[in-house]
């Protein structure tokens, strides 16, 4: 018989997770105004709110830690960290930053100015908060394929070239920065970007003299994906498929605690030395100097290695294998979910699952309080509480997917914690017929809301 795959490592730390009860549960999110964010982490079994800086580092991380070298300027670990990345992801000159965001705010200081367009695949919140903050626009270029939530496509984080292109006939090139592509995709479900497709975006971008950046926080899940799914990369290794990726780019953006495998950090690189020297001193005046930009050395040296092992074939095998197991379980269960299943996470889709619920009532929400009551498991909504309202007119924002994310953190949970996670959604899905109404706002923040929203249930 064949060997089953699994997972390339074995456990040397464990770390104690609380089991509650119910009636504790009902208690504690009814106390959080049915908001997972507003729950201490104490009263969460399983944490799927997000994989980011929330996975385990490995013994080498870990030595990494403690050869760490905390020099203010030159730091060896410093060395480690631009070597790795001239490596893996080819790019000589590298800006360390605190985390992705802030990789984003040095770069967009540099290079977005108000009135510009910023074209992409649905760019992530941050990255649009970024580009909206210094008013310019970001433009969401991916194919209307991944906005219908079953439609079996291999590669659903993919840029529409016509969409693309028509973005460059209509306004002037100095009016466009930069194209992004966030390779996987988080906005669109962790659905990941052919090489062909990135390609494409680089030659066309060419002709219209529009340079290519990533926003590269799942990069090695996405160069994994191309080796499984698309022609001719098969006998690639991961590494090989990552180089080839990031050489159709000028540079990138990272936030290092997804495939960086680092609870803390991000990482900005260039081609260009004059755009690295003019980043450099904005990421003094926001992050630190060149060498650490507000991380420490030990999360430099730790994240060199992150970069290492996140680009190992058996390691993306077990992780994207691990998401895949769970959402086949819900499938399984009959509960409707995002196809293919993501990268980093399986989301739920509440419209169909919760038919009777109107958006106006925040059914992804719903999902996710029912689902913690059940399990204790935290997911997060990626839907209207999100989407929030409208900056002119107030009025909320519907958006075409309403979804509960589940995210899973890198080598955190093991099977049988996805086992759980699937049991505990298959019981609220077997009872939604129970689940007569909704949420409704009690109070929310003018922005943002999703992070401190106090919510109630609402009653008929
Ligand atoms: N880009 C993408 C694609 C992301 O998913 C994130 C963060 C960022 C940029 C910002 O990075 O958090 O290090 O500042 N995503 C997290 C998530 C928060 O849960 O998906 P950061």
């Amino acid at each position: 018989m064949d060997l089953p795959w699994a997972e390339p490592y074995k456990i040397k730390m464990t770390e104690e997770i609380r089991i509650s009860s119910r009636e504790e549960r009902e208690r504690w999110i009814e106390e959080a105004g049915f908001n997972l964010f507003n729950l201490e982490s104490d009263k969460v079994f399983i944490d799927l709110l997000t994989d980011s800086g929330t996975g385990a580092m490995s013994d080498k991380q870990w030595s990494e830690m403690m050869i760490g070298d905390e020099s203010y300027a030159g730091s060896r670990s410093y060395t480690k960290l631009k070597n790795a990345v001239n490596e893996i992801l080819g790019f000589p000159y590298v800006l360390p930053t605190h985390q992705g965001r802030a990789a984003e705010n040095v770069l967009f200081s540099v290079i977005v100015k108000a009135g510009d367009v910023v074209p992409g695949n649905s760019h992530f919140d941050t990255t649009k908060g970024h580009i909206e903050f210094r008013k310019a626009s970001a433009i969401d270029c991916t194919i209307d394929e991944a906005f219908i939530i079953d439609h079996i496509h291999p590669f659903k984080g993919n840029i529409d070239l016509e969409k693309l292109e028509q973005v460059y006939k209509t306004h002037p090139k100095e009016k466009i920065p930069l194209c992004l592509i966030t390779v996987t995709c988080n906005s669109s479900g962790g659905q990941p970007v052919s090489m062909a497709n990135i390609k494409a975006v680089k030659s066309l971008s060419d002709q219209y003299g529009v340079p290519v950046f990533f926003d590269a926080a799942r990069f090695a899940e996405n160069a994994y994906f191309i080796k499984e799914r698309e022609e001719g990369y098969k006998d690639k290794s991961v590494k090989e498929i990552v180089k080839e990726m990031f050489s159709y780019g000028e540079g990138f953006t990272m936030s290092a605690k997804k495939n960086g495998l680092v609870n803390i950090g991000g990482l900005l690189a260039f081609r260009n030395e004059e755009l690295y020297r003019n980043c450099g001193n904005m990421g003094i005046i926001y992050e630190g100097y060149l060498t650490y930009g507000g991380l420490a050395g030990r999360d430099l040296g730790a994240l060199a290695e992150g970069l290492n092992e996140s680009t190992e074939y058996n390691f993306q095998k077990a992780r994207i294998g691990q998401v895949e197991y769970l959402g086949n379980k819900l499938i399984e269960y009959g509960i409707p979910v995002q196809r293919p299943i993501g990268g980093h996470a399986v989301f739920v889709d509440a419209l169909s699952f919760l038919p009777h619920i109107p958006q106006s009532e925040y059914p992804a929400q719903l999902i996710g309080v029912e689902l913690y009551k059940e399990g204790g498991v935290r997911g997060v909504e990626i839907g209207t509480l999100l989407a929030d309202r409208d900056p002119v007119t107030r009025e909320e924002r519907f958006p075409k997917m309403e979804l509960l994310r589940l995210a899973i953190p890198q080598r955190t949970y093991t099977f049988r914690h996805m086992d759980y996670i699937a049991a505990a959604l298959k019981n609220v899905f077997d009872r939604r017929d129970e689940i007569k109404s909704g949420l409704e706002i009690v109070w929310q923040a003018e922005i943002l809301r999703h992070f401190t929203v106090k919510l109630r249930k609402k009653t008929h």
